[in-house]
């Protein structure tokens, strides 16, 4: 207690005595230097604090706590006995770092226990808080570690399952084979990159469309060895309405990721036969809640009969049965070369 009345210290310690008995350790300083130093010195479960001190007021007895231990990690409790009515005093002392408070005309046995209570209370409960929550972080920060390294080994053998393709795909001397192989590589690799751009994200979660979109882009007309004179390639990706970059999370990335990677490869395979030129480009904005993307060539355009004919090819399967997975639509636009619109909702 740090209060310079002495029949006041008395008074309390008396009170506490009755209600703690034996197990009370009952400090007491007349002056606010010397109880903090006393309060530094033996770390009490709880200080009662006397508005009025000869050297400084509680209110800077506090200021002067908190310099040590910030509010929000209390190293004891406080209660402020202040003056007749003083609830002005009390409310600042509250808002100072006190835990509770108690006007000097009520203080009596139980109001003591009642308030000290209350405080110690307080303090532990703000323990405990800030504990699970360091637990929480540490537990976090040990999660993130955990799946950056999954991406990175998912990565990894996604690419180890290419290479092996690769060279099975070189060892095969069936023309069929082979190309089923490296297609199916391509895939693979695609997969790939997308864990690859999930590893390096901050948030572990996010795959940006753009960055995406450029590096399936550039993979494929290398594994294509694509004549750079013959054929571009071009990636606009507009920035969302709020100026933010479009965004794919896991779930839609890896579908999105492998249709694009069969309309690439169509347009790399099938729009330029015999030498000819031209541009193969692919376009996203966002509107409405939607993703519209669209791969466009300027190619040979598809067959008159592709909608119609009775098996469907593999790789447009993939697409339709991917759209779908994502929650989108696409549609065919044949005006000039080809033109694979898809929209899907954000998320
Ligand atoms: N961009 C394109 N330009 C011209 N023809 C295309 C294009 N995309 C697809 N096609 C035609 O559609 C067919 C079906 O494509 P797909 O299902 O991917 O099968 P695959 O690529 O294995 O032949 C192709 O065989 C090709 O005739
Ligand atoms: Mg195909």
């Amino acid at each position: 207690m740090v209060d310079d009345s002495a029949e006041e210290r008395t008074l309390c310690r008396i009170l506490l005595e009755e209600v703690y008995g034996a197990s009370l350790q009952f400090f007491e300083e007349s002056e606010a230097a010397a109880g903090l130093k006393t309060c530094r010195t033996i770390v009490p479960d709880c200080v009662l604090l006397d508005y009025n001190l000869p050297d400084m007021t509680g209110l800077e007895f506090l200021a002067q706590l908190h310099l040590e231990a910030p509010v929000i990690e209390p190293a004891f409790a406080v209660v402020m006995l202040t003056g007749l009515n003083n609830y002005q005093v009390a409310l600042e002392a509250m808002r100072s770092g006190a835990q509770d408070y108690l006007l000097k005309n009520r203080i009596t046995g139980p109001a003591l226990g009642v308030a000290i209570q209350n405080a110690t209370q307080k303090v532990g409960l703000i323990r405990e808080l800030r504990e699970g929550h360091a637990r929480l972080a540490r537990s976090l920060a040990e999660k993130q570690v955990l799946i950056r390294e999954l991406h990175h080994r998912v990565k990894n053998n996604l690419q180890v399952i290419a290479s092996l393709m690769h060279l099975q795909a070189q060892a095969t001397t069936n023309e069929t084979a082979t190309a089923v192989l490296r297609e199916s590589q391509h895939r693979v690799e695609a997969m790939a990159m997308i864990h690859d751009q999930l590893y390096g994200s901050a948030d572990l979660r996010q795959v940006h469309l753009a960055q995406q979109a450029n590096l399936l882009m550039t993979n494929l007309f290398n594994a294509f060895g694509v004549d750079s004179s013959r054929i571009s390639g071009q990636v606009a990706v507009c920035p969302r309405p709020d100026g933010n970059p479009i965004v794919l999370g896991v779930d839609q990335a890896i579908p999105i990721g492998l249709i694009l990677n069969e309309l690439i490869s169509n347009s790399l395979k099938h729009a330029f036969p015999k030498g000819r030129s031209g541009t193969i480009r692919i376009e996203a904005q966002s509107r409405d809640g939607r993703v519209e993307l669209a791969v466009i060539d300027d190619g040979i355009g598809v067959p008159e009969d592709l909608g119609t004919r009775n098996n469907k090819s593999l790789g447009l399967q993939i697409v339709e049965i991917l759209v779908r997975q994502s929650g989108g639509v696409w549609e065919l636009r044949r005006e000039s070369g080809t033109e694979f619109r898809l929209s899907f909702p954000e998320r």
